[in-house]
């Protein structure tokens, strides 16, 4: 097209697309007014890797142990992760005694954790880390410790004194909507009464499901971040189902996102055994579009160096932590089963990432028009194109009519970033 039937083109397009993007964007929720998670949280959770072993003379460097969190903390450190962001180390279920103690504070195992929370806490913040815990709305955490039903203010209070700096709060054995929707806002008042700064981070729509549709809009006002979807599994189809049932319910979801309160997809498994290379790929791809809490749960005594390179990826990280904090979305999925998904970053710059979700075959093409980017706004009149993974290269500059064509392994992402380019300079380009 010449450049002038592009322009008028142009004119008549983007008004409707314009309109189109503004009816899309519903007024941001309202979140819970802590002032800590303006990004989703990043670090390092136990549960998808180490799961309950309370065993210590049975796997002594396996076992949920002061030990072992220590030795993550050290590796946080001393492996760079830290510093590109990995900050909260976070206890899942298992770190506690059978019972209560005699003033109905939940305690630490004693054999597993001799010096106490307080003191690991303390050795956490040495490091310049923060740290994580665990804890359930009901009267039972998932693997049968005790839970926070009555106790909700004492054990805010008994946390925050330990200095713990999220609470991450199941929703096992809460059989009542009541219950649970009850016991999650009270929880949220608890912890915000203790004056301390704790990221405060939800089940309860995942639990709520089966009860009845979570309203997300209280839910923000209560929470950091949330689980909506099952347990994540070191597996590609539990990627894959997260991803299905993300984008299946993704109006609701990306409505709701946004600093302060965010969508949890789960744990991060890349650096264990189940996913192959492309789907690590993926797996981190879709979860900085996903605008997703980048919790690790892998051991970080044993990452290969590909993986880790991956996860420390600074550009893909960049991406999750996009100060916007608008969740990316699937724009389209076609026949051959490619995946087009797009997430808005601030100045105008878009994530794109292309998934092919065949199982069979290698490599395919894809072929897509970049004026269906941004509802249209995305490389118009004209943008720059980087390519972020599988290997970070320069695509070069486009226009907003032209066509880009990707290559992509099965089940594998290829994740570009496009920086729009005003008019006044893109007239080489048009
Ligand atoms: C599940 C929860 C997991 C893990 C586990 C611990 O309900 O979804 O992430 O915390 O309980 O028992």
């Amino acid at each position: 097209m010449a450049a002038g039937g592009a322009r008028r083109a142009r004119r008549l397009l983007v008004p409707a697309l314009a309109l189109l993007l503004l009816l899309q964007s519903a007024r941001p929720a309202k979140a819970l007014e802590n002032g800590l998670a303006l990004t989703p949280p990043m670090g390092w959770l136990h549960w998808e890797r180490f799961l309950c072993q309370t065993d210590c003379s049975q796997d002594p460097r396996r076992c949920i142990s002061e030990k072992l969190f220590m030795q993550m903390a050290d590796l946080m450190v001393s492996e760079g992760w830290r510093d590109v962001g990995y900050q909260y180390l976070c206890i899942d279920d298992c770190w506690m005694a059978p019972t209560r103690d005699m003033q109905g504070r939940l305690q630490p195992d004693p054999k597993r954790f001799p010096s106490g929370m307080a003191k690991l806490a303390d050795y956490v913040h040495s490091k310049g880390l923060k740290l994580g815990i665990y804890a359930d709305v009901g009267n039972k955490t998932c693997a049968g410790f005790p839970g926070s039903y009555g106790y909700y203010e004492l054990d805010a209070e008994t946390f925050a004194s330990w200095g713990v700096d999220l609470l991450k709060f199941d929703g096992c054995h809460s059989d009542t909507v009541d219950l649970l929707v009850g016991g999650y806002k009270t929880m949220s008042r608890a912890l915000n009464k203790t004056g301390r700064s704790i990221v405060y981070s939800c089940e309860w729509p995942l639990y709520q499901k089966s009860l009845q549709k979570p309203n997300y809009t209280e839910i923000k006002q209560y929470c950091n971040y949330w689980r909506n979807f099952d347990d994540i599994y070191d597996a590609w189809s539990s990627v894959r189902n997260t991803l299905d049932w993300t984008s299946l319910h993704q109006d609701n979801l990306t409505s709701i996102a946004g600093p302060g309160g965010w969508n949890d997809p789960d744990m991060l498994v890349i650096g264990n055994f189940g996913l192959s290379w492309d789907q690590q790929i993926t797996q981190m791809a879709l979860w900085a579009m996903m605008a997703a809490p980048l919790l690790m749960s892998n051991d970080l005594r044993h990452i290969s160096p590909a993986s880790k390179a991956l996860l420390q990826n600074k550009e893909v990280i960049a991406i999750n932590q996009d100060p916007l904090g608008k969740q990316g979305y699937r724009i389209t999925k076609d026949h051959n089963g490619f995946e087009l998904w797009e997430r808005p970053l601030s100045g105008g710059a878009y994530a794109i990432a292309i998934v092919n979700r065949q199982e069979i075959g290698g490599p395919q093409a894809y072929r897509f028009f970049l004026a269906f980017l941004g509802n249209g706004l995305a490389c118009n009149p004209a943008c720059s194109i980087q390519q972020i993974l599988p290997t970070s290269r320069n695509l070069g500059l486009h226009n907003w009519i032209s066509f880009l064509k990707v290559f992509v392994n099965p089940t594998g992402t290829i994740l570009l970033k496009t920086v729009l380019i005003e008019e006044k300079h893109s007239l080489g380009i048009l």
